[in-house]
């Protein structure tokens, strides 16, 4: 069940049955120098999430990792992953899903059924069933990104029984399985398209604003500097989630967002 494919993109792709993370050898990629690679895989035996969490990924998932060496200031990378969370969005909406985002980069369907209401770190929180996830990693100077990876976990077809709490896929949310290659090109595509040069670049944020499922909604964000509560009224360069605050506005750059019940 290979779902190794041809692609409209810039990237060489490196299709592997079974790996331990995809992550994990497109870093291993850019350490030999390689740079505009698609690492895929059909399943992964060691896959990771963000803040160090295991990513459940068994076969019929789109599991995938690209590597790029964008000659950009490090400081707009997180737009790189935010258009990552875009492309994903895209591609699940060609596919038939009715799929948003929810800050900074959990793709997600909402609707009835499976909102979670227990803690659960796996889970989106209440109001929506996460159908994908992205982990970016890089590494560069002060000013300059050297390489970037940018990891996407899709539930493409998955039975949620397979997955964890408050997640969904697919296959489930389409009531048939997904063309996994279709998809994975789809979805490639679209961030080369996205991440093509700087003016593209321009383009991510209000593309990300118009999929966005957490603008507007009262949030709870777990930060390093404590719980920010309020309603979420904008993303703003690089990344930051603009938050309405009784002590007025913050801008969060980094944590786990929960949306609240209105
Ligand atoms: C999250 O915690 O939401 C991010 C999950 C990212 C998982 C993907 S699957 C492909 C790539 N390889 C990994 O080991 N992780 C990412």
């Amino acid at each position: 069940p290979g779902i190794a494919f041809g692609l409209d993109a810039p990237y060489s792709v490196e299709y592997r049955d079974r790996i331990a993370s995809t992550n994990e050898r497109a870093r291993e990629l850019a350490t030999e120098g390689a740079a505009d690679v698609a690492v895929v895989a059909d399943e992964q035996t060691g896959s990771r999430g963000r803040l160090d969490r295991e990513w459940v990924a068994p076969s019929g998932g789109v599991w995938l990792s690209v590597l790029t060496r964008p000659d950009v200031p490090t400081a707009r990378a997180p737009l790189f992953t935010l258009a990552a969370a875009v492309a994903t969005t895209d591609a699940a909406r060609e596919a038939g899903v009715d799929a948003r985002i929810k800050w900074p980069n959990d793709v997600l369907v909402e609707g009835d059924g499976g909102d979670s209401e227990e803690a659960d770190p796996d889970a989106t929180g209440r109001g929506g069933r996460k159908l994908a996830g992205i982990l970016t990693e890089m590494e560069g100077e002060a000013d300059r990104v050297g390489w970037l990876v940018v990891g996407v976990g899709v539930n493409a077809n998955l039975d949620p029984e397979a997955l964890p709490a408050g997640a969904t896929s697919l296959s489930a949310e389409r009531g048939e399985p997904v063309d996994r290659r279709r998809f994975a090109a789809t979805l490639l595509e679209r961030y080369a398209e996205l991440t093509a040069s700087p003016e593209a670049l321009d383009a991510v944020l209000p593309a990300w604003r118009e999929r966005a499922a957490t603008l507007g909604r009262r949030v709870r964000v777990d930060t390093a500097d404590g719980v920010v509560e309020g309603t979420a009224v904008d993303v703003a360069e690089p990344g930051a989630l603009v938050v309405d605050t009784d002590e007025g506005r913050r801008r969060v750059h980094a944590g786990d967002c929960e949306h609240l019940r209105d």
